[in-house]
This record gives structure tokens, C-alpha cells and sequence, in this order.
């Protein structure tokens, strides 16, 4: 049942647990998403990239995830999602396509202007219904830098910042920096749990940790209670998906290659990874 991204973390942050936004690829990525949600009855958001909306077709991959949500999993909340929109052009398209939920990331622009372009795209989809991600301070991503070069400092979402720029832009959730990083990154040794109190304290809407894949219990359970309602899975997706078909390919000696089953296999590793998910975040259940 595709349902309000906007509904599906407000509900997440009174509840006190948190959803995953989950990345999908293809066909098989978003089944796997959709029956890991049906069978722990939990929502979820599907999300998209740029990159993926070229790969796959924008309109095709959208229609892919609604059908697939609306078929398969009728009775559980599941929101469609643009992840990164990096430019005010991408989030037009996406609008038109039908999303109703999409993100602009301009945290590697300087201040005024994340605001400005942030406050453009907000005007432009409130109009139309469409709820807006911010984010500020910036996650950075596996391969960007050396590993070396990390100066945290630099990258943290600032409280006060925060404060004005959700007031601002009058976005609707806000992807903060404490530390996380995309990918199987060598993340800050302890994420700044003060610095997300603070920025709790002074933005009232629903805070996402991109970059959770490697996110364990602990810390999850720590951000979680102070104020976190969504995280960010892909790089997770990516390696179930790509070890399990590995395996399957090195297997499969004499028997025709059947994609279907190749994928097929692929496809369920990759649900049970949501599932796992699922359950560290607290949202099985929850539908
Ligand atoms: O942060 C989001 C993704 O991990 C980046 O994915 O390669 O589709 O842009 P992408
Ligand atoms: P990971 O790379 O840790 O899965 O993060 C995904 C993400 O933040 C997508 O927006
Ligand atoms: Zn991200």
C-alpha cells in the first residue's frame, strides 16, 4: 500500500523505533524489499537514485516499485522515495514521474547556498503535495577520500545551523552528520551522540542516518533513542545481492544458466538482509 513517506516517519518517531529506506536496484532488489516488509509486516521506504533512474528508466523503475508495493504487500505502509536528488532539475523530473517524497542533498555546497537551493525545491514541492529530505553536514561516501584525510570535524551537521535551516527551508526531515559514512567506510571510532541530542533538541521533524549498513545493535538502539527515525540501507543490498550470485555462478557447472535462478537465489538474500534490518530497527510489526 503506498502510503505518505512524511506519515511513515512521523509515525516512526512517536513510536520510538525507526524504518529503513532501502535502496533499490531492479526487479530483484525491490520484490526482495517489498516481501521482507509483508512478511514481518513493518513499513518501509523504497528508495531511488539518479544513478538508478538512469540504469533502470526513472518512470519504469518508479512504476516497478508501485506495482510491486500495491501487489504484494497491500495492507503494509510503503513510501517511494527519491534518495540524493543533487540537482533542482532531477527533483522535477522525479515530481513528474509521481514521486511524493524526494531528497535534495546539497550538503557539499557551502551554507547559504545548500539553504537557498533547499528552500527552492521545498516551495516547488510543497505546491504539489511532495515532501522534501534536507540534509547538512555531509556523509561522505567510500572512495571520496583517503581514509587518512578524514577530518570529522568537517563534516558534522551543525545544531544551530540546523536550527535555522529546518526553520528556513521548512523541509520536511533532515539527513544529519555524526560521524556515518557511506559505504563499508571506517566510520568515526563513536558517533557524536551529543551533537545528535542537540540537534534533536532543536529540530522537532524526523532525523535519517544515511550510510547504516554497518550499523550494529548497540549504536542503532543508542541513536534510535536519541532521535534517529530512519536509516539508510544500500551498500548492505549491494553485497548480499552481489556475494550470493558469486556463489550461485561459481556453482553452477552444467546447468544451463538460468537467470531466473541465479537471480531468483540472489534476490532472497537480499530479503533476508532487509529482514534482519527490519528487526534491528524495531519496525516489525509496526504495519
Ligand atoms: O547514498 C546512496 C547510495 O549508496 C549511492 O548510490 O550509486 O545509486 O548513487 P548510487
Ligand atoms: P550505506 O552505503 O551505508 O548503505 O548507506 C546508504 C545510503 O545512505 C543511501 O542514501
Ligand atoms: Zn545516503
Amino acid at each position: 500500500m503506498i502510503t505518505s513517506v512524511k506519515e511513515i516517519l512521523e509515525k516512526a518517531k512517536k513510536g520510538g523505533y525507526a524504518v529503513g529506506a532501502f535502496n533499490t536496484v531492479n526487479l530483484e532488489t525491490t520484490r526482495a524489499i517489498v516481501e521482507a516488509a509483508q512478511e514481518l509486516r513493518s513499513p518501509v521506504i523504497i528508495q531511488i537514485t539518479e544513478k538508478t533512474m538512469e540504469y533502470a528508466g526513472g518512470r519504469g523503475i518508479f512504476h516497478l516499485v508501485k506495482n510491486d508495493a500495491e501487489f504484494y504487500a497491500p495492507e503494509i505502509p510503503i513510501g517511494i522515495h527519491l534518495d540524493h536528488g543533487k540537482s533542482f532539475e532531477i527533483i522535477q523530473r522525479s515530481v513528474a514521474i509521481g514521486f511524493t517524497s524526494v531528497m535534495y542533498d546539497g550538503s557539499r555546497k557551502v551554507f547559504a547556498d545548500n539553504l537557498e537551493i533547499t528552500k527552492k525545491v521545498v516551495d516547488f514541492c510543497h505546491k504539489k503535495g511532495v515532501v522534501v529530505q534536507g540534509e547538512l553536514g555531509n556523509v561522505p561516501y567510500l572512495g571520496e577520500m583517503e581514509l587518512k584525510d578524514v577530518n570529522w570535524e568537517k563534516y558534522m551537521t551543525n545544531p544551530q545551523q540546523a536550527e535555522t535551516f529546518v526553520k528556513t527551508t521548512g523541509i520536511d526531515a533532515l539527513a544529519v552528520a555524526i560521524g556515518n559514512a557511506h559505504g563499508f567506510f571506517k566510520e568515526r571510532a563513536t558517533p557524536d551522540f551529543d551533537r545528535l541530542d542537540m540537534i534533536s533538541k532543536s529540530c522537532a521533524i524526523p532525523l535519517i542516518l544515511h550510510g547504516a549498513s554497518d550499523w550494529e545493535n548497540g549504536r542503532v538502539a543508542e541513536v534510535i533513542r536519541r532521535g534517529i527515525s530512519c536509516f539508510n540501507i544500500d551498500t548492505a543490498i549491494r553485497l548480499a545481492f552481489a556475494n550470493n550470485l558469486i556463489n550461485s555462478v561459481n556453482n553452477q557447472e552444467g546447468s544451463g544458466f538460468d537467470l531466473r535462478k541465479l537471480l531468483g537465489e540472489a534476490r532472497e538474500a537480499v530479503k533476508e538482509t532487509v529482514k534482519f534490518k527490519i528487526k534491528l530497527f524495531g519496525s516489525d510489526g509496526k504495519a
